[in-house]
């Protein structure tokens, strides 16, 4: 099993450069296949989850090609299989968004019901409430969800909870439905967006993606389109937390300063400079670091996958910070590890209370999911001494390069595989 093994206490200083939105390109892939014509991706992160998402496509028949590491080209026209199976959705419950995908263009799909995961239990009943208000049968058999409709026929659903996977899924399903569907109180993130661009640049007709009301005039069938995914705001948010923590200077590259808003605030509250381009942020962290109160809320809220990230950061700030977590109900995780480098973090329900410390020293801890594996990775590359990392295999579901870039900020740290190589890591950072 990897790990990451860091010597901390080196401010981060330089330029690093972001990738494609892991979350985008996994609906955006899926929704590839809705087309019976060829399509380009382009900017896709060469991550775990992605690599996952494109074998479960090429299970189904469709032809994958990586044109090179960041682009691909898909042509779903040999799809013989409406069926996923178990084996993919265990590892990457994204996977379902391959129901939307397939209901709306067979009109009939069986994809394995995702179970809870690693921070929480993840219900997935706004999907099934919007495939059936557009027509579809949805029922559950032997860890099944099995869903067909002889015609899928546009309606106006409102979703209970704000949901990005419902939204996307749902509007994937409506882009190919007969007449017009309204989807309110619908999820406004960036990754909406882009799904909802990809989709109109392939023919579809929706509209108000990125407001709380989307509106989509069904088609009656997608074609070929090439597409840029949009930067990843959380891996951008990553790198300027890591700044943050660890007193750095860094202008992270590549982004959409816009859809970073959330967290530039935060930076701002606490004592950091950012400063704005029209491509890129520059954190300066310089002073010492205030507390703050943060509650994650859906876009343009602070993101719940950030949350790990900044609570990390408010770990080593002066005074009692308070980070309230309204998404996920287990994402608290991490916060027995911080324990372990000397972090003061209570933990109440869906709160937790952090009184700020004058300095994480290193110790062995555990990723316990992808984002909280990258706060320990800030927090160690923050900390006194050495710091190891288990469990990364995390971490690479949703970061590509995560140590390499880390290193062109002038961080110590090591994917190893062994005790003897973090012994000799050990050694030569002396
Ligand atoms: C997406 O998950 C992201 N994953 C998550 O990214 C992210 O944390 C989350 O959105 C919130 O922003 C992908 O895009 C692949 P939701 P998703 O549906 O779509 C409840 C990461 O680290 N809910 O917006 O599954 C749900 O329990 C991750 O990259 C229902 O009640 O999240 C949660 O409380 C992990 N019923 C809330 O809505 C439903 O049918 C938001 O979930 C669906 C969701």
């Amino acid at each position: 099993m990897e790990q990451y093994v860091i010597k901390g206490g080196n401010p981060l200083v330089g330029e690093v450069k972001i990738g494609g939105a892991k979350n985008a390109a996994l609906a955006i892939l899926a929704a590839a296949i809705m087309t019976d014509e060829t399509v380009y991706i382009d900017n896709l992160p060469d991550v775990r989850d992605i690599n996952v998402l494109l074998q479960a496509i090429e299970g189904i028949g469709a032809v994958v090609e990586r044109i090179d590491r960041h682009t691909v080209k898909i042509n779903g026209s040999m799809i013989r299989d409406v069926n996923i199976e178990y084996e993919y959705i265990k590892k990457i419950r994204a996977s379902y968004y391959l129901l939307g995908a397939l209901l709306g263009k067979y009109k009939k799909a069986e994809v394995a019901l995702p179970g809870g995961c690693n921070i929480g239990s993840r219900p997935i009943d706004q999907h099934i409430k919007g495939f059936r208000a557009l027509g579809a049968d949805v029922r559950i058999e032997h860890g099944l969800i099995i869903t067909e409709a002889e015609e899928l026929i546009g309606n106006h659903i409102y979703l209970d909870v704000v949901t990005v996977g419902a939204t996307i899924n749902i509007m994937m399903v409506a882009a190919l439905a007969k007449g017009n569907t309204i989807i309110e109180n619908a999820a406004k993130e960036p990754h909406v967006v882009d799904v909802a661009n990809f989709l109109n640049s392939m023919g579809a007709n929706i509209k108000g993606a990125g407001t709380d009301v989307i509106r989509i005039k069904g088609v009656e069938k997608l074609h070929k389109t090439e597409y840029s995914i949009i930067p990843d705001q959380i891996e951008a948010g990553t790198f300027m937390f890591a700044a943050a923590a660890t007193k750095g200077d860094v202008t992270v590259k590549n982004v959409i300063p816009k859809h970073l808003e959330a967290t530039t605030a935060k930076l701002l509250e606490i004592g950091c400079e950012v400063e704005e381009f029209d491509d890129a942020v520059r954190v300066v962290s310089s002073k010492p670091l205030q507390h703050t109160h943060v509650k994650t809320l859906p876009y343009p809220g602070y993101p719940t996958d950030m949350q790990p990230q900044i609570a990390v950061t408010l770990g080593l700030s002066q005074g009692t910070s308070i980070v309230t977590e309204s998404i996920f109900e287990n994402r608290f995780k991490y916060v027995d590890e911080l324990a372990r480098m000397g972090g003061d973090i209570k933990v109440e329900g869906n709160t937790a209370i952090i009184n700020g410390v004058e300095k994480y020293t290193g110790a062995r801890v555990s990723a316990p999911d992808l984002r909280a594996g990258a706060a320990l990775v800030i927090a160690g590359l923050a900390a006194e001494g050495i710091t190891v990392v288990d469990d990364i295999v995390y971490i690479q579901r949703g970061y590509e390069c995560f140590e390499e870039k880390l290193r062109g900020l002038g961080a110590q740290i090591e994917k190893v595989n062994s005790e003897s190589e973090i012994q000799k890591f050990t050694l030569k950072v002396g």
